[in-house]
């Protein structure tokens, strides 16, 4: 039996919330439970909105649903660990920043530095962006011949990651001739977009995002799973710790349900003045949950219209900060700047590392009160430390622990964070699930390259103002 079947583990290893310091008794100007009281009738309707899209939302069955995908992925990532030196994903936005974060928090933090026995599968690269200079790069560190390239586009068409294809299509081909079919597997929509004609007329491995499931929203598909179990990470155990978080969070009553109490007080905060949610993981494994968190806050929130059509321009702007190391950049805003912020803090209770800080110096008491501490010890007091200081200069801040970091912890966080996203939607009476400002610069960018059927952007292009040279000094 896998742990994560064990209601002992679910228990051991269950996320906390702590939202004591957004509250008034610990913050000046805090949220009162009176506050929360009288908005009950607002967070019931949106709870009954969440049942009700529950249909649509098709991601949210991503961690029932998918006992036949994960065979598949397993049985390709099995496949690509044996015969392939490299792996790159070639993806942008929700196509990239899910299987960075996850790679990240569940792999060795060095992990391409390792050598490939102690990696047990090859090298992993994300090219999440189509500076020239680093595609040129990353040809000069991978063998083609040995490196099997996953493309992902849900959309199929978007220009950042058909370019890569085409250059890695055009590489492949050089040097393998028809073989270069045998180092791209597809992840795409079943029908919609080109990258499925590509496929189908080449014959790709292809997975298929599910309908239903938006970029930002698809890491527990096969936008992040194959990535993931490609370098070694139980996929089955994410996916429990996601389904886990989602059970947890059906209740109605917010005091019970994590994700619907996080989001009920960010958008209290954000009546108050609050419109910046920084997140501060301590860890570096989560170093990259900010990113993806930023993505996922951002584009589901910052909509201009209201699902009934009238003017929202609602949003809270996500900001990425790092802990400890961000203390010696940020946490002096945090603490004396103005109170337009909540600080999200991430926390692990047990590091997979224990490291002892030694004696050395012990003439000198400054330095010698380190010694015999050790990095675990040192980092829990500096995230207590600053949760300290931001609440007692009045800052709200809410803390989210992980027991430690494991596929299963990792799997309820990105979980909680969907959930929040959604719910927060739901009481913002915006649509979450689109990013009409997104397709703009996609539409935009299509324009001014000449794509087919783009004449009308092309003219609107060149009507808006022309720049001034006396503003360009
Ligand atoms: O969340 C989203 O939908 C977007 O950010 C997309 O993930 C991003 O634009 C990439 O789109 P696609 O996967 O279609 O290439």
């Amino acid at each position: 039996m896998k742990r994560f079947a064990c209601e002992a583990f679910k228990k051991e290893m269950r996320l906390r919330v702590d939202f004591n310091n957004m509250m008034s008794g610990f913050v000046k100007g805090g949220i009162t439970p009176e506050e929360l009281e009288a908005n009950a009738a607002a967070y019931e309707a949106a709870a009954k909105g969440m049942d009700e899209k529950r249909g649509s939302m098709k991601w949210r069955e991503l961690p029932f649903n998918q006992d036949e995908v994960i065979k598949a992925i397993n049985a390709k990532a099995k496949d690509i660990r044996d015969n392939f030196d490299d792996f790159v994903v070639l993806g942008i936005g929700g196509s990239a920043l899910g299987p960075i974060a996850v790679h990240q928090a569940l792999c060795h933090l060095r992990y391409n530095d390792l050598p490939s026995e102690r990696r047990g599968g090859p090298r992993l690269f994300i090219e999440d962006n189509i500076d020239p200079e680093r595609m040129e790069s990353l040809f000069e560190v991978i063998d083609v011949e040995h490196t099997m390239f996953n493309v992902i586009t849900k959309s199929g068409s978007t220009s950042e990651t058909m370019s890569q294809l085409l250059l890695v299509t055009n590489i492949l081909r050089e040097k393998l001739g028809d073989g270069w079919t045998g180092h791209v597997v597809a992840t795409t929509d079943h029908s919609k977009g080109n990258l499925i004609k590509i496929s189908k007329e080449f014959g790709l491995d292809t997975f298929y995002v599910p309908d239903g499931v938006g970029g930002r929203f698809s890491e527990l598909c096969p936008v992040g799973l194959l990535a993931a179990a490609v370098c070694g990470i139980d996929i089955e155990e994410l996916l429990a710790g996601a389904g886990y978080m989602d059970e947890i969070c059906r209740t109605h009553d917010i005091w019970h349900n994590p994700a619907y109490m996080m989001a009920a007080l960010q958008m209290k905060a954000v009546e108050k003045g609050c419109n910046i949610n920084v997140m501060m993981p301590y860890a570096d494994s989560l170093k990259y949950m900010a990113d993806w968190f930023a993505q996922l806050w951002a584009e589901s929130l910052g909509k201009a219209v209201h699902t009934d059509g009238s003017t929202a321009h609602t949003g809270q702007t996500p900001v990425k900060s790092l802990g400890v190391t961000d203390q010696h950049s940020q946490v002096q805003l945090y603490t004396e700047g103005p109170f337009d912020k909540v600080i999200t803090f991430i926390g692990v209770d047990k590091y997979r590392s224990t490291v002892e800080i030694p004696h050395a110096y012990d003439s000198i008491p400054d330095v010698a009160f380190l010694s015999g501490h050790t990095f675990n010890e040192l980092i829990k007091c500096e995230q207590f430390a600053t949760e300290y200081a931001v609440r007692k200069s009045g800052h709200m801040n809410c803390t989210v622990t992980l027991p430690e970091v494991n596929a299963f912890t990792v799997g309820q966080l990105l979980c909680l964070f969907q959930l929040e996203t959604a719910f927060a939607g739901e009481l913002l009476g915006i649509n979450a699930f689109d990013q009409p400002g997104v397709e703009e610069g996609k539409n935009a960018t299509y324009a001014l390259l000449g794509k087919h059927g783009y004449d009308e952007k092309k003219k609107e292009l060149d009507a808006a103002p022309k720049k001034e040279a006396r503003y360009i000094i």
